[in-house]
Parts: C-alpha cells; sequence; structure tokens
C-alpha cells in the first residue's frame, strides 16, 4: 500500500504534527468561540479541524462542505447533510426516527358510520430553512460545525448571498453554546466576509493563520513513511521537494508519492529521482495544464516563466522584471493580477506564488 496520502483529508497515523495548532484549536472549540481559518491551498485546514474534533472527547464534528453550492437550498441541505454523514452510526436511527412524527388521521368507522381519530406515524419534513438547519445542527449533542470553504457563499448571486450571510451571521449568534469553524483558502474572500466592517460577519470570528507543517517533524515523518515501504530517501531530496512545494504538505506528499511509485523496495531515494517523478506527476497533469496555458496571454505567459525561474515565487523586484523581458512594471503588474483573478497565481503579502507549484515547474522545464 502507498504510504503517502494526498488529496484527502488525513487523521489519525496519517496525521503529522501540528501539536501547537491543535492545542490552540481545542481551546477556541472548549469555548465555544468562532472561528476564521485561513490558509493556503492544500495546507492541511480540513484535516487540522478533523484530527482536532476528533481528540476532543464527547465532541462531535459536523462538517459543511460548501464547495460548489450555487444557492440557499443547496447551503440548507448541505448543512442537514452534514448532520447525517457526521452522526456516529449508534445515532443514525435515532436521526432518521426524529423526521419521523405521529400524524392525526380522522376516518369514519365501516360499521358505525362514526368519525373515528387515530395516530399514525408521519414524515416530519427535515429543515428547510437556513434557520431551521442552523438550528438543528446547533441542538445535536456536543456539536463542533464546521463549515469549510465558507468563501464560496460569495459566488452566489448576490442578492441570494447578501440575504444569506446577514441571517446566518444572526442566527449563529443565538448558538452561545456551539462552536464554530469557517475554514477559506482564498484569503481576500474571506476577509471581506470577516474583517471588511460592511459585513455582516464582520469580527464575529477570530482569525486562525495556518502555515506550512515544521519542517524537521514532516522530515522525520515522510522519512519514516518511506522506511515502512522499504525504501530511504536522501536528505537533499526531501530538502529538494520541501523547496519545490514550499513546504506545502498536500504537494510534498503528492511528489513523494510519485517517488514511492517510480521506485523499488530497498532502493535509497536521491536527487536525480526528483526529475523522473516530476515526469509521471507531468504526464497525469499534463492536459489540465495544456488547457490552462489557453487561458493565459503572451505577456502573462512570461510573467509565469519568469516566476518559474525564480523558483516558483517573487515579489515584484527589478529580477524579476528582466527576467520577464518586459520593459514597463505597470505591464507585469497587470498580468501578475489578471493571473492572481484566474486562479493560476495567488498573492501572499508582496509575494506571487504559483497556486499549484508543479504547474510553474512544467512552464519552466518546458521552456514555454
Ligand atoms: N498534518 C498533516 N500531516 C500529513 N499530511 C498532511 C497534513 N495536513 C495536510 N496534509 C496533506 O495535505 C493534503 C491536503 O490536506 P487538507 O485537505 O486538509 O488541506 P486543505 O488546506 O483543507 O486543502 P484545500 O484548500 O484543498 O481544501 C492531505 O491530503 C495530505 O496529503
Ligand atoms: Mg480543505
Amino acid at each position: 500500500m502507498v504510504p503517502f496520502k494526498s488529496g484527502m483529508v488525513v487523521v489519525g497515523a496519517n496525521f503529522c504534527g501540528r501539536n501547537t495548532e491543535i492545542v490552540k484549536l481545542k481551546a477556541h472549540i472548549e469555548r465555544c468561540s468562532r472561528v476564521c481559518l485561513v490558509g493556503e491551498r492544500r495546507i492541511g485546514k480540513t484535516s487540522l479541524v478533523h484530527e482536532t474534533v476528533r481528540r476532543l472527547r464527547g465532541r462531535v464534528l459536523i462538517f459543511v462542505d460548501l464547495l460548489g453550492v450555487k444557492s440557499s437550498g443547496d447551503v440548507v441541505r448541505r448543512m442537514v447533510e452534514g448532520v447525517f454523514v457526521s452522526a456516529p452510526r449508534s445515532m443514525l436511527t435515532r436521526l432518521a426516527k426524529s423526521f419521523v412524527a405521529l400524524r392525526p388521521v380522522v376516518g369514519i368507522d365501516p360499521l358505525t358510520n362514526a368519525p373515528t381519530l387515530g395516530l399514525s406515524p408521519g414524515v416530519k419534513p427535515p429543515p428547510e430553512t437556513l434557520e431551521e438547519a442552523l438550528d438543528y445542527m446547533s441542538r445535536q449533542k456536543g456539536a463542533v460545525v464546521f463549515f469549510d470553504e465558507f468563501q464560496t457563499l460569495l459566488d452566489l448571486p448576490v442578492s441570494e448571498q447578501e440575504d444569506l450571510v446577514a441571517r446566518m451571521r444572526s442566527r449563529i449568534q443565538m448558538h452561545a453554546e456551539t462552536p464554530y469553524v469557517f475554514a477559506g483558502s482564498l484569503r481576500a474572500e474571506m476577509d471581506r466576509i470577516f474583517f471588511d466592517h460592511a459585513s455582516p460577519f464582520y469580527k464575529a470570528a477570530v482569525r486562525f493563520e495556518l502555515g506550512p507543517l515544521d519542517r524537521s517533524a514532516f522530515g522525520s515523518f515522510l522519512r519514516k513513511s518511506f522506511a515502512d515501504g522499504r525504501r530511504s530517501i536522501a536528505d537533499p531530496l526531501l530538502v529538494r521537494i520541501f523547496d519545490l512545494c514550499h513546504d506545502v504538505p498536500g504537494d510534498v506528499q503528492r511528489l513523494c508519492q510519485c517517488l514511492w511509485d517510480e521506485s523499488r523496495m530497498g532502493t535509497k531515494l536521491e536527487e536525480p529521482m526528483l526529475a523522473t517523478a516530476l515526469h509521471r506527476l507531468f504526464s497525469d497533469e499534463e492536459r489540465a495544464y495544456t488547457i490552462l496555458l489557453e487561458y493565459v496571454t503572451g505577456q502573462q505567459l512570461k510573467c509565469l516563466r519568469a516566476l518559474g525561474e525564480m523558483g516558483g515565487g517573487a515579489s515584484l523586484s527589478g529580477q524579476l522584471l528582466a527576467l520577464t523581458g518586459v520593459a514597463a512594471n505597470s505591464s507585469v503588474q497587470r498580468a501578475l493580477n489578471s493571473l492572481v483573478k484566474k486562479r493560476i497565481l495567488f498573492r501572499q503579502g508582496k509575494l506571487y506564488r504559483f497556486c499549484d507549484p508543479f504547474f510553474g515547474e512544467w512552464i519552466r522545464l518546458k521552456r514555454l
């Protein structure tokens, strides 16, 4: 079995480190706080919340993934599903029964023609309104409500979105006994929801920034994973992987998975293996990368190429300008901003980085 997990939530033995973050998040949960968890893609937000709640006794995670919701109806449905999916098996029957109510049935006795009144089980509709769904979640024993990809709400039509966000905020503030975590990777959008004074959620949550995993802890974890499968990895190769992936755990694990696939038991993996692993990864992604390039202008490609040359991330400096070969600073600035809008790059302070570091490496190696 491949010992590297990527593209999925990791918990238990597959979860590495993060002790400080877990202690901090646990404290927020125990205080029934509202937490706005922000971190770049694949950094480990979803896994952190799952693992933290898993380690808390008497707490149940109600996981509401908002990715792809198109209407407020979808949001309500996701909340109800969240309760069902998160419930331990032993609670499922009770939950299902909670939608069955006794319904009065009026009838006529066929012998006497007298009216009769009986009770029969009827189906009580599951929560239908936003308020009902929020109340329903908070009523679950030990509930920790986790809205993931919360910034997706801003993709809803404006009229619907404003109403939904305001109603959510006003209902949630009634649930003093329920901790809420809101996670998202699009910093600007999350800031709009939680830190823009015009937003109903303004200052409604404490900010929790999630950074990369500690290199030495993650390094030991990965070395052990290789050892479990009778391989070993040379330190310089591990350093190259961390650098290439900017320490993002999801990307690191993905590359390690490719290394694993390309190696045999009993081997020691050295630096030259990196090219082989990348080759494997590119063969899976080539089509997607080629399509992505169709959305990029010539000027933007020059910027991507220059960023690739600079290790996949850089601020707008003289060196970056020189590498693009574009004379005007403002043109490069415009191109970088468009690439951020297209979600090919993201911005962290002054730094521009590839959302997918392997795309940058692909452009660099292909000499596009
Ligand atoms: N603590 C960890 N230990 C080991 N691997 C981890 C850890 N956290 C994250 N990963 C790796 O990162 C991947 C992505 O994790 P997760 O889905 O939790 O991140 P995310 O920040 O929620 O990502 P996204 O922004 O795509 O939703 C996992 O599949 C795993 O490979
Ligand atoms: Mg996630």
